[in-house]
C-alpha cells in the first residue's frame, strides 16, 4: 500500500517526486504529499490524488535537492489534510513518510503523551517520528542511530525515509515488511517503494532487507546497518525494466492494456520453458526442487485475491496432471489457523507483486516449520520472491492496472508448465497426452489473440448490463476459478456487487437470487462436463434469469439458450482458464467504463496490500 519517493542529490527533487508519485499512484491514492528541503523544510500536502498535488503546488516554491513524497493508502484515520504525509515531528525539525502499520503505536503514543508530546493527526506515522525525535534528543545521538534504536521499539511494518532540517545533504530509510528499493546514481540516490520510478535515472538498485537502515548522503557511499547495528554490505543488482512498459501506450487505461497484452505476457511466461517439438518442459527456477516435490505429501499453495483463483486453477492442474494432493489456502486464513506443516512439505506461495503481507506471513510461518517455499512471483526482486527457496518468474512484465490481469493468465501459464513437468517426471500422463498439451500451450497466444479481437461483442453486452445491481458467475471444474475471477474483476473495479459460484452450487442457494434482473454469467465450454453446465443454464432460464455465456466456437446448444454469448476457440480443457477469462476482465472493463469508474484505480484499493 501507499507510494514512496524520495530523492537526495544535486538535482532538483521536486519534479523527481512527482513523476515518482505519478508511477506509484496504483498503490495508494487517497491523499498526497511532499515535503522539500532547502533552506528550511517545507511540507505540502492534500486528501486526494496526485494530479491534485500537483495543481496545489502550481503556484508554490519547489526548489530543494531534497525531498521526499508519499501517497497515502490510509489505515490509521481518514484520509483527510492532517492524516497525509508527510509528517512533522514536534519541533518540526523531523519529516517522514510512511508505509505500513506500527501496530503498537497506542503504546508508544501514551508514553510520548506522558513526555509531553501532542500528536496533530490519527496516524501511527505521527507516534513514529516523535518516537524518533524523542530518542534523538534525549539520548543526543545521531538520527541514523535514533532511527535505529526506535524502530528496535516498534512492532509492526515499515517502510520509511525521513528528513531531517538539521541535515541538508542526507536522507535515512529503512523498511521491514514493507519494499523499499534504493536507486543509486552517480552522486545522488532515489529511494522508492519500487523501482518504477527510479528506472529512468539509473539501473543499479539496492532492495533493503527487513530491519536494515540506510544513510544515503549525496555524493557518498551508501551506507547500511541492520537495526542490531551490524554493518551491512549493499548488494546492487541491475534493473531489467522497460521505460516504456509503464506508460499507457496510447490505451485510455493501464488495465485495457494489460488486457490486451495477454497474447504476449503469456508467451513471455513460456519463454525458454517450452520446446512442443522437442517435447521439453522445464522451470529453470526449480529445477533443483523437482524430486522434493514430487517426494512431498501435498503441495499447499498460498495466495491472496486473483492469485489465490490462480492458485485453484493450480490445484486442479496438480492433481489432474500430476496426480500431486494440494490444498489453496487463503493466505491470510493459513497464517492464523495454526496449519498443519511439516518437515519436507512443499509450500507454494503465488503473487503478482510479491509484496504481499498476508502471502509474506504464511511463508514464514509455514519455513520456520521446515516447510520448501517455492514462489511464483511476477515482480522480479520483490519481497516473496526473495524470502522463497526457489521458484519461477511469470514475466508477465509490471501490472500497473490495480485489477489483476495478464498476471493471472500468466500465473496460470507457470502452473501449467509446472504441473506438465511434474506429470512427466511422475509418470502419470500417457506420451501421447503430454506432447499433445504441450502443442496446444504452445500455440495458446494465437488464441488469446483471437480472444482478445472480439469485434465488440462484449463491450456490447457491457452496454445492456451497466446498471444492474447484483451479478452472478458459474462455472464448474475448471472454470469454475474463472468464474470466481469474473466475479471479483467486476466487482472491484466497477461496484455492482458480484458473486461467483460452482454452477451446480447454486441450487443450494443462490438460485433463490434469480429473477428477470438477474445476470447469470456462464462459463459454459463444450469440455468437461458440459452437459451439466448446459442443464444449470436450463434452470436459471426457467426462472427469466438473464443469461451471458462464455462458449466455444461454433457452440450450438448454449447459443439457443442463452440471452448473449461470447465465443472462444476450442482448446484443452485444462487450458481453458487461460482463455475464458479474458471476456470476463473485458466484460468488467467495459461495465466499469461506462459507469464512470475509474478502473485503473478503484475506490478503497491499493495494488500491493502490505498491511494485514
Ligand atoms: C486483483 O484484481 C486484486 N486487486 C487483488 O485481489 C490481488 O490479486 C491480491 O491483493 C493479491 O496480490 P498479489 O498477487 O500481488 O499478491
Ligand atoms: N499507517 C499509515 C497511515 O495510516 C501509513 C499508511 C500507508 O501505508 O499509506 O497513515
Amino acid at each position: 500500500m501507499c507510494g514512496i519517493v524520495a530523492y537526495v542529490g544535486y538535482k532538483q527533487a521536486y519534479p523527481i517526486l512527482i513523476k515518482g508519485l505519478e508511477r506509484l499512484e496504483y498503490r495508494g491514492y487517497d491523499s498526497a504529499g511532499v515535503a522539500l528541503l532547502n533552506h528550511g523544510l517545507k511540507t505540502y500536502k492534500i486528501p486526494g490524488k496526485v494530479a491534485e498535488l500537483k495543481r496545489f503546488l502550481e503556484d508554490k516554491d519547489l526548489d530543494g535537492n531534497l525531498g521526499i513524497a508519499h501517497t497515502r493508502w490510509a489505515t490509521h484515520g481518514e484520509p483527510n489534510f492532517t492524516n497525509a504525509h508527510p509528517h512533522y515531528s514536534q519541533t518540526k525539525s523531523l519529516s517522514i513518510i510512511h508505509n505500513g502499520i506500527i501496530e503498537n503505536y497506542a503504546l508508544l503514543k501514551e508514553e510520548l503523551i506522558k513526555r509531553g508530546y501532542t500528536f496533530n493527526s490519527d496516524t501511527d506515522t505521527e507516534v513514529l517520528v516523535n518516537l524518533i525525535e524523542d530518542i534523538q534528543l534525549n539520548e543526543q545521538v545521531l538520527l541514523d542511530e535514533a532511527v535505529r534504536i526506535a524502530l528496535n521499539q516498534v512492532v509492526g511494518a515499515y517502510a520509511i525515509v525521513i528528513l531531517s532540517a538539521d541535515s541538508p545533504n542526507t536522507i535515512i530509510a529503512a523498511r521491514k515488511g514493507s519494499p523499499l528499493v534504493i536507486g543509486i546514481g552517480d552522486d545522488d540516490f532515489y529511494v522508492a517503494s519500487d523501482a518504477t520510478p527510479i528506472v529512468e535515472y539509473t539501473k543499479n538498485v539496492v532492495y533493503l532487507e527487513d530491519e536494515e537502515v540506510a544513510v544515503l548522503t549525496r555524493g557518498e557511499k551508501l551506507k547500511l546497518r541492520d537495526i542490531k547495528n551490524h554493518e551491512k554490505t549493499p548488494y546492487i543488482q541491475q534493473l531489467e525494466m522497460n521505460l516504456s512498459e509503464l506508460e499507457k501506450g496510447g490505451y485510455e487505461h493501464f488495465m485495457l492494456k494489460e488486457i490486451n497484452e495477454q497474447s504476449r505476457s503469456v508467451k513471455d511466461s513460456m519463454r525458454g520453458r517450452l520446446n512442443a517439438s522437442k517435447a521439453l518442459v522445464s522451470l529453470g527456477g526449480i529445477v533443483d526442487y523437482e524430486q522434493t516435490i514430487l517426494a512431498a505429501n501435498r503441495i499447499v499453495i498460498v495466495a491472496c485475491g486473483t492469485s489465490w483463483h490462480a492458485g485453484l486453477v493450480g490445484e486442479y492442474l496438480f492433481e489432474d496432471l500430476a496426480r500431486i494432493p494440494v490444498e489453496v489456502e487463503y493466505a491470510s486464513e493459513f497464517r492464523y489457523r495454526n496449519p498443519i506443516i511439516n518437515e519436507g512439505d512443499v509450500v507454494l506461495a503465488i503473487s503478482q507483486s510479491g509484496e504481499t503481507a498476508d502471502t509474506l506471513a504464511a511463508i514464514e510461518l509455514a519455513k520456520s516449520k521446515g516447510a520448501i517455499i517455492l514462489g511464483i512471483c511476477n515482480v522480479v526482486g520483490s519481497s516473496i520472491a526473495r524470502a522463497t527457496h526457489a521458484g519461477s518468474y511469470t514475466h508477465a512484465g509490471p501490472e500497473i492496472g490495480v485489477a489483476s490481469t495478464k498476471a493471472f493468465t500468466a500465473q496460470v501459464t507457470v502452473l501449467t508448465l509446472m504441473a506438465l513437468r511434474l506429470a512427466e517426471l511422475k509418470g502419470t500422463i500417457p506420451r501421447s497426452r503430454f506432447i499433445r498439451l504441450l502443442h496446444e500451450l504452445e500455440d495458446l497466444p494465437n488464441k488469446i489473440e483471437r480472444v482478445l479481437d472480439d469485434k465488440g461483442a462484449t463491450k456490447f453486452i457491457a452496454s445492456q448490463f451497466k446498471d444492474v445491481h447484483n451479478f452472478l458467475y458459474l462455472g464448474r471444474g475448471y472454470n469454475f476459478p474463472v468464474a470466481l475471477e469474473g466475479a471479483l474483476k467486476l466487482k472491484e473495479i466497477s461496484y455492482i456487487h458480484a458473486e461467483g459460484y460452482p454452477a451446480a452450487e447454486m441450487k443450494h442457494g443462490p438460485i433463490a437470487l434469480i429473477d428477470e434482473n438477474m445476470p447469470v454469467v456462464f462459463i459454459a465450454t463444450s469440455k468437461g462436463i458440459y452437459d451439466k453446465v448446459v442443464s444449470n443454464i436450463m434452470e436459471v432460464k426457467a426462472r427469466s434469469g438473464k443469461i451471458i455465456a462464455v462458449v466455444t466456437e461454433g457452440d450450438t446448444t448454449v447459443r439457443e439458450l442463452a440471452d448473449y454469448v461470447i465465443e472462444i476457440p476450442e482448446t484443452e480443457e485444462m487450458l481453458i482458464p487461460m482463455l475464458a477469462t479474458i471476456p470476463l476482465q473485458k466484460l468488467a472493463y467495459y461495465i466499469a467504463v461506462m459507469r464512470g469508474c475509474n478502473v485503473d484505480m478503484p475506490r478503497n484499493l491499493a495494488k500491493s496490500v502490505t498491511v494485514e
